[in-house]
């Protein structure tokens, strides 16, 4: 059979088909053989609706839509790796890596916690609120990456150091994306397995975690770039805190006494995953080396004599402490008993935690 030509295809838009309207059935007669599909499946993504039940998340969002910075313009010209020793730039490019595992993961955790915002029906505003958070993380993430490639071109894995400790940074951090995949097969189980308080629960320890952090590290920092970075960051945080509290304001006073149980050790759980940026990783979770604490501590040591704006531990022990008390103050109102954080000196139930369930997002 031979394909019309172009000439052919022109007529026919030119001169369509004149349409009978004498076969056409009356609307009001094929009414009455109409049927209804079957029931809509679990977990769809349909019907589409626009609900809004929490007007405070819409303004939320309206304030998020326009980010305010963008990672390519911080004054990334001020920050040159010729300016820094070789232990110095791998130390700060370890410290990049290692918060990668956190702010890195988060476009693909939270494009996977946006999708299941609409597997779960939520309100249109919580729905766009998690839009842009994924916006905000891919830009966490492009801090991370930038920050990492100016001190160690095609690193974190595909540079070779030449030095000792360069090499026990690489070792380290082996182990630290080994703990990420880990997590990233329990959160992606989690997000359906858990209900939408426990969720957030979660999701609140991590933005306060996240929040905690990045003001710390902004008013501690030396360097141009970073100073920006941490502040612009620290500010995207607080609004993902915000966007969670506002969401577990609806669902708190209706928590039954089994969700509160979970919501208990799932803070234990975010604690101990998140302390692996906040503070020191705890054993209960983290696979790590033999070489991996000893080296660690050389590498934050070497990285905080460069500028980079890293605490003290003790100093993060005490800020992780203030604000693991503040989320206390949000969730014992509501009966949720709080669980022993003896690292940091908090009070509360002795809870064992399945690494399968360590959920929280950054
Ligand atoms: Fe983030
Ligand atoms: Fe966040």
């Amino acid at each position: 059979m031979s394909s019309p030509n172009a000439q052919d295809l022109i007529g026919a838009v030119e001169n369509p088909p004149e349409h009978s309207s004498a076969a056409q059935p009356d609307a009001a007669a094929l009414l009455f053989d109409t049927q209804e599909p079957p029931p809509f499946p679990e977990l769809n993504i349909f019907p589409l609706e626009w609900r809004v039940e929490t007007p405070m998340l819409q303004q939320i969002y309206d304030q998020a839509r326009a980010p305010g910075w963008s990672p390519h313009t911080l004054p990334w010209d001020t920050f040159k790796a010729d300016d820094f020793s070789l232990d110095e730039r791998y130390a700060m490019a370890y410290w990049f890596t290692l918060l990668s595992v956190f702010d890195g993961s988060g476009p693909a955790v939270f494009s996977r916690a946006f999708i299941h915002t609409w597997e779960t029906h939520e309100e249109d505003p919580v729905r766009k609120c998690f839009f842009s958070i994924v916006r905000d993380e891919v830009n966490h993430e492009e801090v991370c990456q930038r920050a990492i490639q100016i001190l160690t071109p095609n690193g974190p894995l595909g540079y070779e150091p030449e030095t000792p400790l360069g090499r026990l940074a690489r070792n380290n951090i082996k182990w630290y994306y080994h703990n990420g995949c880990r997590y990233w097969t329990g959160f992606k189980n989690g997000i359906t397995k858990f209900q939408l308080p426990i969720l957030f629960a979660s999701f609140l320890m991590g933005e306060v975690a996240a929040a905690t952090l990045f003001h710390s590290m902004y008013q501690r920092t030396t360097m141009p770039a970073f100073k920006e970075a941490f502040k612009m960051i620290g500010k995207d945080e607080a609004r993902h805190m915000a966007i969670c509290l506002a969401v577990l304001r609806n669902v708190l006073p209706r928590l039954t006494d089994e969700q509160r149980d979970v919501i208990t050790r799932q803070i234990r759980a975010g604690f101990v995953f998140l302390s692996g940026i906040l503070y020191v990783p705890p054993t209960d979770f983290w696979e790590l080396g033999p070489t991996f604490r000893p080296a660690h501590r050389m590498l934050e040591e070497t990285a905080r004599a460069a500028g980079l704006g890293i605490l003290t531990e003790d100093e993060r022990a005490e800020n992780w402490r203030a604000a693991v008390l503040r989320l206390k103050g949000i969730l014992e109102p509501y009966g949720v008993e709080f669980p022993a954080l003896p690292e940091v000196g908090v009070d509360g139930k002795t809870v064992a935690i399945d690494p399968q369930d360590i959920i929280p997002v950054f």
